[in-house]
């Protein structure tokens, strides 16, 4: 090949560790004796220019087919790409079916449409820079807490507690071939995790911070544009800890630099996704709620409205709506919790956190009143040996997102979405 070093766009694909170009064909177009095919591998939003004479046309050239391409790679004469490959054979991989693939050449189909083909929508340019910015995000948080010395631990999905205290639980059973019984597999009943909070709590209480980012459950029977049953939170838990302003620091710092990093790594990504922003989704509310109720999504999008489209950290939460690991702010008139959640401008809530009750007979009385005092001896005992005050917060990784991007329907920001009654493939 005869390209220079600084021909990224659009030779992604050539300079990776493959003999040929390979991938999907995005569009296909005949021109004075001239073919112009762009192949596309994922890599990145930029498809590379394939040039070829008219010999090569056929049939099975078309929008979808994947194709492997040899020749020479050369300086570019148009001013859209860098490069572009003068084509020396190609070979169809796979044909694709062009009246029955459900994605026409040239149309921008609707995310609502493309949701129809869990599958496919992968091959599109919208949820192709989607994904990819999931990628890098996910990279970013990854760095960020590595960065400040956090150390990553692995929680388990299977729990027999509910952290929220929610009874938003997914139950699992072996199925009904095992032989061993469903009860007497763990002897407990056990759920999918709703949180990886507690696990964290006996790992900051070894490591002083700690973070853990994977799937959580939760059978909220939603259709809403912001939940899922099964979605991907991060979530730090922090040693030594005194204050909520401490703890929204560290939250402020992931959502500030993570956004950063993607913005500075893959705008052209973020840019094509802002061109799928829907306009005028937002709707109005003329009150706030009345203190001791909790806020709903309408609430929350008027407060943010009402502060400037910017994002807003809300604190100390009335004690009766909070679970009971939540600090008790004793002193407080209307008797609160050290609760923060951040609330973001078209998708509400986006973080959740709290200080911890870190104080043994504190703990032991709100466990008495929730009927939890025996599930939860270890995590009493967390508070017997060496007890510290500490606190941290969940993120919603998909909130993020769609946050970040713009995108108003959770179920597009993540690869296979589940929600109720809906676990295509
Ligand atoms: O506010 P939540 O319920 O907080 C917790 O689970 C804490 N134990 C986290 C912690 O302190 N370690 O959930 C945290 C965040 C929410 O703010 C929201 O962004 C997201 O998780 N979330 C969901 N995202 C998608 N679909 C759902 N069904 C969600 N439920 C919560
Ligand atoms: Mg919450």
């Amino acid at each position: 090949s005869n390209c220079s070093e600084n021909c990224s766009y659009g030779a992604l694909m050539v300079q990776k560790m493959r003999k040929e170009p390979q991938g999907w064909i995005r569009s296909v177009r005949s021109q004075k004796e001239v073919l112009f095919l762009h192949v596309n591998d994922g890599s990145s939003l930029e498809s590379l220019q394939v040039v070829a004479d008219s010999s090569f046309v056929s049939r099975e050239l078309a929008f979808g087919s994947s194709v492997e391409v040899q020749g020479q790679l050369v300086k570019s004469l148009s001013k859209r790409q860098n490069v572009e490959l003068k084509a020396e054979k190609i070979e169809v991989v796979g044909n694709c079916d062009a009246k029955a693939f459900p994605f026409k050449y040239k149309e921008r189909h609707p995310l609502e449409y493309l949701r129809q083909y869990p599958h496919l929508r992968c091959r599109t340019n919208v949820l192709g820079s989607i994904l990819r910015v999931r990628s890098e995000a996910t990279a970013a948080i990854h760095s960020f807490f590595k960065d400040r010395g956090f150390v990553h631990i692995h929680t388990p999905v299977i729990t027999s507690n509910d952290c929220e205290g929610a009874g938003e639980l997914f139950q699992v059973k072996p199925s009904s071939k095992i032989k061993v019984s469903e009860e007497n597999f763990f002897n407990v009943p056990v759920f999918l995790t709703v949180s990886g909070q507690l696990h964290l709590e006996v790992m900051s209480g070894a490591f002083t911070q700690v973070f853990t980012f994977g799937p959580t459950f939760r059978a909220e029977n939603s259709q809403s544009r912001r939940h899922l049953a099964e979605f991907y939170m991060v979530e730090a838990e922090i040693s030594f800890l005194e204050s909520l302003q401490d703890l929204m620091q560290v939250m402020e710092g992931l959502f500030k630099t993570t956004t950063m990093t993607v913005l500075s790594n893959c705008p052209e990504d973020v840019e094509l996704c802002h061109k799928f922003i829907a306009p005028g989704q937002k709707d109005r509310l003329e009150q706030l709620s009345n203190w001791g109720a909790d806020l709903h999504t309408e609430h929350e999008k008027y407060l943010v409205r009402h502060c400037g489209d910017v994002p807003v950290f809300v604190i100390n939460y009335p004690l009766a709506l909070k679970p009971f690991y939540m600090r008790d702010n004793e002193d407080s008139p209307q008797h609160t919790v050290a609760a923060v959640d951040l609330l973001v401008p078209g998708v509400g809530e986006l973080f959740g956190g709290s200080l911890r009750e870190e104080r043994y007979h504190f703990l032991e009385q709100r466990l008495a009143r929730s009927g939890l005092t025996e599930a939860y001896q270890w995590y009493l005992d967390l508070r017997r040996f060496g007890s510290v005050p500490h606190g941290g917060f969940g993120m919603g990784f998909e909130r993020y997102l769609q946050c970040i991007l713009g995108i108003d329907n959770i179920k597009d920001v993540i690869p296979l979405p589940r929600f109720t009654h809906s676990c295509l493939l």
